[in-house]
């Protein structure tokens, strides 16, 4: 059985007022339920996350991270620095890094790597832009990202792993992929699971669906079966939506 896992990813949004109302909000909303639960913030508000959250089942989340352990590395943060302040999930690959910060496959698998040395659990995008959806090798993209990605790491490793179909045409434009073609990409990275490690870690591996979720097509999303999750970026900033999506 996979446990439904819906994150929140804040994108560079929030100051540290705005952070500690949201998360008193929210825990005072947040009633534990089966589906799991957590919010990815900018670092500077990881440690306020952690400690408002602490006694709860609400976990956190970091949106990036660096492949080396310490060095010269001016503005980065290594994972190393995220585990020790007990942070939980941490977003790679995601298509904003990949389009203006240089991420590329090759980084990402790096990133990975290095997450698999910790306790945090990598949650690793992919997806396609417009113009490859257009062109018809949405499906060619999307499992070169995967191979690529994950070049080298285990099969144990995967069992640990969350990965989100994020078209990047859907991201912020209040246009979603239908349901349909988000449970038909979800599935076959189910299947490039499958052909790369095993049905048994095709089967086991959680996937979520990201781009304009909100409480309105939430349910409709989650109630597909190849989806077990969604990433949820501009609907995770209010506590009584995100709330209602995890309540789908
Ligand atoms: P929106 O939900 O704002 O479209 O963002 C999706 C996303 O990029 C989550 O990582």
């Amino acid at each position: 059985m996979r446990i439904p896992f819906i994150a929140g990813n804040w994108k560079m949004f929030k100051s540290r007022m705005e952070t500690v109302d949201f998360a008193r909000e929210f825990k005072q909303l947040y009633k534990d339920t089966d589906v799991r639960t957590a919010i990815c913030a900018p670092y500077v508000h990881l440690d306020t996350l952690k400690e408002i959250f602490d006694g709860t089942q609400i976990k956190v989340g970091a949106q990036n991270v660096h492949f080396e352990d310490m060095g010269a590395f001016t503005g980065e943060v290594s994972a190393l620095m995220l585990e020790e302040i007990g942070v939980d999930y941490c977003i790679v690959g995601h298509s904003e890094r990949r389009q203006y910060f240089a991420e590329t496959d090759e980084t990402v698998n790096k990133k990975l790597h290095k997450l698999f040395e910790t306790s945090i659990v990598p949650i690793m995008c992919v997806g396609e832009v417009l113009e490859q959806r257009e062109a018809g090798i949405e499906t060619e993209v999307v499992k070169k990202q995967l191979r690529r990605g994950l070049s080298g790491i285990e099969e144990e490793q995967i069992k640990k792993l969350v990965i989100a179909y994020e078209p990047v045409w859907a991201i912020g434009t209040g246009l979603t992929a239908s349901p349909l073609q988000a449970e038909e990409m979800c599935g076959i990275i189910r299947n490039t699971i499958d052909e790369l490690y095993s049905p048994q870690a095709g089967d086991g591996v959680i996937i979520q669906y990201g781009g304009s979720v909100k409480p309105a097509n939430a349910s409709e999303i989650m109630n597909m079966p190849q989806i077990d999750g969604c990433l949820v970026g501009g609907a995770s900033l209010k506590p009584v939506d995100f709330m209602e999506i995890i309540d789908f």
